[in-house]
Parts: structure tokens; C-alpha cells; sequence
């Protein structure tokens, strides 16, 4: 399982489908698919997208300690900077097809539109993330590098909010990602998480004693 051939190739299989999945959305755009405003139709694809990948990097802790695998270990800081990368698309999509690259524009809905503040809030926290994740960062920080990257639960609050004030009116899809947020929470939890790594141990010790047999 730890063959490092086969950790290079997830890591590169992850790199792949991260440039894949806009580039189905662009394809759609070529073909008139994505509706009769692409530019919206972008902007919100890259937004669901980052969150989606904002949501992933937290999955692969308490996956790790349910495999035992280290490749999930291994893509998270690739991820994170994905979800920051996608996450700056998604402010492109915003100043070049919603508010025209007018600086006017942009102040009136800095000063009206509160949701926009908090998007730009988590934009900020995920490009500090992105910019400390490489090993010379990690490095360089020391001891301060793990509770700077605790800040990524406070970008996916801010996210999360910032989602909620747009679809206030109808929560259905939203509800979806918090529910899927507090659930990775929960696993956070230190008796839950000591519980992850004890049920891989338990089931290791069954396979151990059934091979034996
Ligand atoms: C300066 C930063 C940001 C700006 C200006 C911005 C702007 C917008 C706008 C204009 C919308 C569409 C609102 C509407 O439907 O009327 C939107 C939706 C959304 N944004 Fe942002 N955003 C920012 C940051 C972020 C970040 C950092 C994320 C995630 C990491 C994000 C995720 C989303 C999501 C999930 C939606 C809802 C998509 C949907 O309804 O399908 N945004 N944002």
C-alpha cells in the first residue's frame, strides 16, 4: 500500500482530475451548453467547486486514520491550494463577467452586498493557506505552521456563510454542504477521531488473525 510508485500516481491522478473538471466545464461553455449566461453559469461552477475541494481537504485526516493510508495524507496541501486556485476563478468570473472590470461597481457591492465582504474574507484566509502549504513554508514556520492552517476552518465557515446569504430563500443545496461540513466536524472531535484509527487497528488485528488461519 505504500508503494511509492503508486502514491506518485494518485498524487498525479489528483493533479489531473483538478484540470479536468473546469476544463469540462470551458467544454460546455464551447458547445452552448451551460446556459444563457455562461459567464454565471462559471462563476458558479468554480464557487460549488472550491468548496467542494475545500470540503475534501478535510476528509482526507479522518480517511487517512481509517485506512491507514498516507496517500490521502499525501494530496491534502495539493488540495488546499486547488480549492484556493478554483476559488480565485470564481472571483475572475465575478470581476470580468458580472461586475465588467468596473472598479465602481465593485465599491457599491463591497458597501451593499455583505456576502461579498465575507466571500473576499475566505478568498483572503485560503490564500494565506495556499501561499504558507509548500515544505519551505512548513519549514520556515515551525511549531506556528499547524495553527495557521486551523484557519481553514474558520475560511469554511466564512464560505458556508457567505453561500448562505446568496440562497437564503431556498436552502436545499446548501443544507447538503453544511450537513456534509458539521459531519467532518464531528469526526474531528478527538473521542470520534481516536475511533477512526481504533476501528483500522481492530479490523487490521481481524484480516492478521483470519490470514493465519
Ligand atoms: C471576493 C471573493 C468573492 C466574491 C466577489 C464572490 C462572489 C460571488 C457571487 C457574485 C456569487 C453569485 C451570487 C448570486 O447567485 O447572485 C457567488 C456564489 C457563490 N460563491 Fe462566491 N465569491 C467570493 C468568494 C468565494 C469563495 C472564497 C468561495 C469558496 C471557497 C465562494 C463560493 C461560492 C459559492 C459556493 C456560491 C454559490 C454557488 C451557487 O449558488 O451555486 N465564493 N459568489
Amino acid at each position: 500500500m505504500r508503494h511509492p510508485r503508486l502514491l506518485l500516481g494518485f498524487r498525479i491522478v489528483v493533479f489531473a482530475l483538478a484540470i479536468a473538471w473546469p476544463l469540462g466545464w470551458a467544454w460546455r461553455v464551447a458547445q452552448g451548453a451551460a446556459g444563457p449566461d455562461p459567464g454565471r453559469y462559471l462563476l458558479l461552477e468554480f464557487g460549488i467547486g472550491a468548496l467542494t475541494l475545500l470540503l475534501l481537504v478535510l476528509a482526507l485526516t479522518p480517511l487517512a486514520k481509517l485506512t491507514g493510508w498516507p496517500g490521502f495524507g499525501l494530496v491534502r496541501r495539493q488540495l488546499g491550494v486547488w480549492a484556493f486556485v478554483y476559488a480565485f476563478a470564481h472571483f475572475a468570473c465575478y470581476l470580468l463577467f458580472i461586475i465588467g472590470l468596473e472598479p465602481a461597481l465593485l465599491l457599491a457591492d463591497f458597501s451593499r452586498r455583505p456576502y461579498i465582504i465575507v466571500g473576499a474574507a475566505a478568498l483572503l484566509l485560503l490564500g494565506v493557506l495556499a501561499a504558507t502549504s509548500p515544505q519551505a513554508m512548513v519549514r520556515r514556520l515551525k511549531k506556528r505552521w499547524k495553527p495557521l492552517h486551523r484557519l481553514v476552518y474558520l475560511a469554511l465557515a466564512l464560505v458556508l456563510l457567505h453561500f448562505f446569504w446568496i440562497v437564503r430563500a431556498d436552502l436545499g443545496e446548501w443544507g447538503r454542504y453544511a450537513l456534509i461540513a458539521l459531519g467532518l466536524m464531528l469526526l474531528r472531535w478527538p473521542p470520534l477521531a481516536r475511533r477512526l484509527g481504533g476501528w483500522r487497528r481492530a479490523s487490521g488485528a481481524r484480516t492478521e488473525i483470519n490470514r493465519r488461519r
